[in-house]
C-alpha cells in the first residue's frame, strides 16, 4: 500500500536458523521455524515498506512482494545483512544465529571409526547484531528467547548488543507451541503483549515496533 506508516522505508528482517556444515551432508542447526520472521516481513510489506528478508533454510512459503535472500550459514547471513543495510531504516534481527560453527567442514562425509566417538571442534561465529553497535542510521530490534531470568537476560542483551528495542519471550512456553507471549523492552519502557497465536503476535509486535520506530525517528 502506498500510504502505509512504513511507506518509503526499507525494512530488513532476518529469519530462521542458520546451518553450519560439519561435512557435505550434515550440519549443526537449531529449532527455529522462521514463522515469526516471515509473518513480520508480510506485515511490514502490508504497512507500505520495501522489505528485504534474509532467511536461513525454512519449510515456509515466502511472502509475496518481498525481496528474499536465502542463506545457510551465519557468515553468509552477516554478509547478506551488511549488503541490505547499506541503506535501511529498520532492522529486525529475528534469526536464530548459530553461536558456533565447526572450525572446518570436512570435504568428504565423515565416516564411523569402529566404536570411536567423534569430537567436533567449534569456533565462535560473529555476533551479527552486536557488530552493528556503531551504526545509528537505522532502528535496531533484537530478540531474546530465554529459558530463565527472562527480563534480566533480555535487558542485558539490549545493552550489550546496542539495540534500540528487544523482544523477549520465554523459550520453554513458546517453542513448538501455537501461541506466544512477548515482552518488548526499550528505552521508552516495557510492554507486555497478551499470549496469542503466533501470526497475531507477529502482527501486534510489528505494529508496536512501528510506534517505537516512529518515536525514534522523530527524536
Ligand atoms: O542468541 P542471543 O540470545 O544472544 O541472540 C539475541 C539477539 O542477537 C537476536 O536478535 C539474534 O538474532 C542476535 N544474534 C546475532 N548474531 C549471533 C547471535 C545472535 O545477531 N551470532
Amino acid at each position: 500500500r502506498q500510504g502505509g506508516p512504513l511507506a518509503g522505508c526499507h525494512v530488513v528482517i532476518s529469519a530462521g536458523g542458520t546451518q553450519e556444515a560439519i561435512d557435505p551432508v550434515r550440519y549443526i542447526g537449531n529449532r527455529s521455524s522462521g514463522q515469526m520472521g516471515y509473518a513480520l516481513a508480510a506485515r511490514a510489506r502490508d504497512l507500505g515498506a520495501r522489505v528485504t528478508l534474509v532467511s536461513g533454510p525454512t519449510a515456509l512459503t515466502p511472502p509475496g512482494a518481498v525481496n528474499l535472500v536465502r542463506v545457510e550459514t551465519a557468515l553468509q547471513m552477516q554478509a547478506a545483512l551488511l549488503e541490505a543495510l547499506a541503506e535501511a531504516d529498520l532492522l529486525i534481527m529475528n534469526a536464530a544465529v548459530a553461536d558456533f560453527r565447526p572450525a572446518q567442514a570436512a570435504e568428504e562425509k565423515v565416516k564411523k571409526q569402529g566404536d570411536a566417538g567423534l569430537t567436533l571442534h567449534l569456533i565462535p561465529n560473529p555476533d551479527i547484531v552486536a557488530g552493528l553497535a556503531d551504526r545509528h542510521d537505522f532502528f535496531k530490534v533484537g530478540f531474546a528467547a530465554e529459558t530463565n531470568d527472562l527480563l534480566a537476560n533480555a535487558q542485558s542483551k539490549l545493552e550489550r548488543k546496542g539495540l534500540d528495542l528487544i523482544v523477549a519471550n520465554d523459550a520453554m512456553s513458546s517453542i513448538g507451541q501455537p501461541e506466544i507471549t512477548l515482552t518488548l523492552i526499550g528505552r521508552a519502557g516495557t510492554i507486555n503483549l497478551p499470549r496469542q497465536p503466533k501470526a497475531m503476535a507477529a502482527a501486534a509486535l510489528l505494529d508496536e515496533i512501528v510506534v517505537r520506530f516512529g518515536q525514534w525517528r522523530a527524536a
